[in-house]
């Protein structure tokens, strides 16, 4: 067996890179979707400084990321062929880590991980975990109502950046997603405006929306972000915009939706629309003055 090669992310290539890993291994319902590494590294701008990351690659092919979101959090993936790598992201955490504390999120099905932060002396944490949820698209399409003289669209481009951006900053309390940073988002791969679904009030104000980002190899299309102004909550306007960038989702030809409930709420209004449970994560920790 070759012996991985560590690179250090340089540019958006890098990014191209983790992505081919992340799709490759997608069958096996991993923690990741392309759609999460375009939007978490774009979302906001200027975040270089709070990250390191790394890429294992065999052959020319990538088997392993590491992404350090300082001081001492950690989120990877490792192809479940090649376990041994997962030894190495960790051992990469643990020497540039600067701080005391150090937490790493996996998913509790992702054991070649788990076994390697234990290792390692990382202990699981007693918290909430985030719940995946997955929906076949297979009977689509969803039947949409609106309140009166509420419509639904896609964004047309970048003619609706400032409106788009208006509309996440109300529903997502304290939110920096800018138009710079949504900008970069939407030059991203995979991103594309037409799963990029907003609800216009009768004034013609965006109060709600919902970015589905396509895997077209795997027909699998990752809701992130979804989210409805604070003062047009609980009209159904979440579930709907949903379901209409769910409907343009499975006329591109995908078979299954993703997303990730960071909240109850969250939880409550994806199960409402026919999402179940896949997969949850699970945190480990370690203080490095005790290991
Ligand atoms: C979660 C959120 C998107 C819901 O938006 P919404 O437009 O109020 O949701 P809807 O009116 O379409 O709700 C549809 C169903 O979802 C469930 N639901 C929605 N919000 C809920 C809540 N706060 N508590 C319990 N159930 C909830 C209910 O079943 C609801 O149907 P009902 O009102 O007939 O009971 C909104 O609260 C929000 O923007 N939160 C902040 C951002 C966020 O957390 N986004 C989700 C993660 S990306």
């Amino acid at each position: 067996m070759s012996i991985p090669i560590i690179r250090t992310y340089k540019d958006s290539n890098d990014l191209k890179r983790m992505q081919k890993l992340t799709q490759a291994i997608w069958s096996l319902e991993p923690n990741y979707h392309i759609g999460d590494l375009a939007w978490q590294r774009y979302r906001h701008a200027g975040r270089e400084d709070d990250w390191d990351t790394a890429i294992w690659e065999m052959d020319g092919n990538p088997v392993a990321w590491g992404w350090i979101q300082k001081p001492g959090e950690l989120i990877c993936q490792v192809n479940p062929d090649f376990p041994v790598v997962a030894k190495d992201v960790i051992d990469w955490f643990d020497k540039i880590t600067k701080t005391n504390e150090q937490k790493v999120n996996v998913l509790e099905t992702e054991s070649h991980l788990i076994s390697a932060l234990e290792d390692f002396l990382f202990n699981p944490l007693a918290e909430n975990p985030e719940i995946l949820t997955k929906i076949s698209l297979d009977s689509c399409s969803f039947p949409v109502k609106l309140p009166d003289k509420f419509k639904g669209r896609h964004i047309k481009g970048f003619e609706d950046i400032t409106n788009r951006v208006a509309v996440h900053k109300a529903a997502f309390h304290k939110s920096r997603v800018t138009e710079e940073s949504y900008l970069n988002v939407m030059n991203t791969y995979p991103y594309d405006s037409s799963l990029d679904w907003i609800i216009e009030s009768p004034n013609g104000e965006f109060v709600a929306s919902c970015l589905i980002w396509f895997d077209e190899v795997n027909k699998v299309g990752l809701l992130e972000p979804v989210g409805t102004d604070a003062r047009f909550r609980r009209m159904g306007l979440a579930s709907s915009v949903c379901k209409l960038a769910l409907n343009a989702l499975s006329e591109k030809g995908a078979k299954t939706a993703v997303v990730v409930c960071t909240s109850p709420d969250a939880f409550e209004l994806y199960k409402s629309i026919g999402f179940e449970k896949f997969a949850q994560t699970k945190s480990f920790h370690r203080l490095k003055n005790t290991k």
